[in-house]
């Protein structure tokens, strides 16, 4: 039997997992200061949801999904990203009647990718997606959002935010139609992986790493050039509310992404400090992706970040509680600790209960839980209805009657 986990996957422990759940709390905080309700999709879909949405040419439906027929013969697969379960939820849940609608979302996702930092095959994801809303101010307040996540978990200076309009769809087909002549011009010079993508998705080659193909790219016709009126204004308002806002961003004009739902708004918010994979958070505008799945037709916008890649940007010290260390002296004092801890914890003060050991042990101990204070009892204390307690920083000592223990230690956590 194998017992090292699959490849591409962690297990999340400890230190770990307080910063996976301080990072999605911070989030989820956040996201309620925008009005947002929570969402949680099944972890697996019917294949049909992701294949028919995502692309059939992106590398996501092409190369990376875990897909497998279930006991009943249907073709499941676990889920690459939230954005497509959603739309699916919002048809089949029949959420119509309530739009606007603001949902944030978190859990993990899995993509059959090549592992390495930043880059798992399961990871997770935190998202929010605004269904129904057609404003270009709608995009902008997606971005607000997103930055004071960032900000909230510090690592705003770690990241740039690039931004760009791959227009509507008229706007699109115009500009498929100069790249893929100009490309047609400098095809034997691109790199095979892109000589593919000319002729099944044209608009991925902008976003080829490949060195062949850079100095193709660099002299490529831009996007916003082919953008008609009604795009150029949407895309103009958008830039301009985030200014509004002094959200500082770059206009990326070759910045596409790698999923077919999107149209207009498109964005990265971009970090040079976990190597090859720069995105942390990114999103765009997706207005016919519920109508293509069959239900009415209602815009929508939002974004997801990788929790694993916020982690390695984010290494602020989380807070967490301090607790007391209780450290009973004999068989009486010992039946004494656990009722009083028990007591102590209904009232949510953390304590730190150890259940052998000498007093040097013990004390050990109280400094490896990072305690603030130890509570020293035995049965001679017992027969005098006191405690000793001693702070652990400062090494002060003193005495604390029984009878007033809970009340007094309650101000202390209280800080009062
Ligand atoms: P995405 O760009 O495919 O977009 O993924 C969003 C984020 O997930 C990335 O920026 C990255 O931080 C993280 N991520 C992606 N793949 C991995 C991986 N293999 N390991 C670790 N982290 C990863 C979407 O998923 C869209 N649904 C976003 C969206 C929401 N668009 C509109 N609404």
């Amino acid at each position: 039997m194998k017992l090292q986990p699959v490849r591409g996957t962690h297990d999340l422990i400890g230190a770990d997992l307080d910063r996976h759940n301080w990072i999605i709390n911070t989030a989820r905080k956040i996201a309620n200061c925008y009005g947002c309700d929570e969402i949680a999709t099944p972890i697996f879909e019917f294949s049909q949801v992701f294949k028919r949405t995502l692309g059939e040419q992106s590398d996501i439906v092409n190369k990376e999904m875990y897909t497998f027929e279930d006991r009943g013969g249907d073709s499941i697969t676990l889920r690459p990203e939230g954005t497509a379960p959603i739309a699916r939820a919002f048809i089949s849940e029949g959420l119509s009647q309530q739009i606007p609608l603001k949902l944030f979302y978190q859990g993990p996702m899995f993509r059959y990718e090549r592992p390495q930092k930043g880059r798992q095959r399961q990871f997770h994801q935190l998202g929010i997606e605004y269904i129904g809303l057609p404003q270009s101010t709608a995009d902008a307040e997606c971005i607000s959002l997103a930055f004071n996540i960032l900000s909230a978990l510090g690592v705003d200076p770690l990241v740039t935010l690039e931004v760009n309009s791959i227009g509507d769809e008229a706007s699109r087909n115009a500009y498929r139609q100069k790249l893929v002549s100009y490309l047609t011009a400098h095809e034997k010079d691109l790199s095979a992986d892109s000589q593919t993508r000319l002729k099944l998705n044209p608009l991925r080659i902008l976003d080829s790493k490949d060195p062949k193909d850079q100095p193709i790219i660099a002299k490529a016709p831009i996007l916003e050039d082919s953008l008609n009126e009604e795009s150029k204004q949407f895309y103009q308002t958008f830039l301009n509310s985030l200014d509004a806002m002094k959200i500082p961003f770059q206009k990326n004009p070759r910045l596409v992404r790698g999923l077919d739902y999107y149209c207009h708004t498109v964005f990265e918010f971009k970090t040079t400090h976990l190597g090859a994979q720069d995105a942390v958070l990114s999103g765009g505008r997706y207005d016919t992706l519920i109508s293509q799945m069959g239900g009415p037709a209602t815009p929508g916008v939002g974004f997801a970040a990788g929790i694993e890649r916020l982690a390695l940007l984010a290494t602020r010290e989380i807070p967490k509680p301090t607790p007391i260390s209780l450290i009973p002296l004999g068989e009486e004092a010992e039946l004494w600790a656990l009722k009083m801890s028990h007591e102590l914890r209904k009232l949510q003060i953390p304590v730190d209960l150890s259940h052998s050991g000498n007093l040097s042990k013990r004390m050990k101990r109280a400094d490896k839980a990072k305690s603030s204070a130890a509570l020293i009892v035995g049965s001679e204390e017992l027969a005098r209805g006191v405690v000793t307690w001693k702070d652990l920083k400062t090494g002060e000592q003193k005495e604390i009657a029984i009878n007033s223990l809970v009340s007094t230690l309650q101000q202390m956590m209280s800080g009062d």
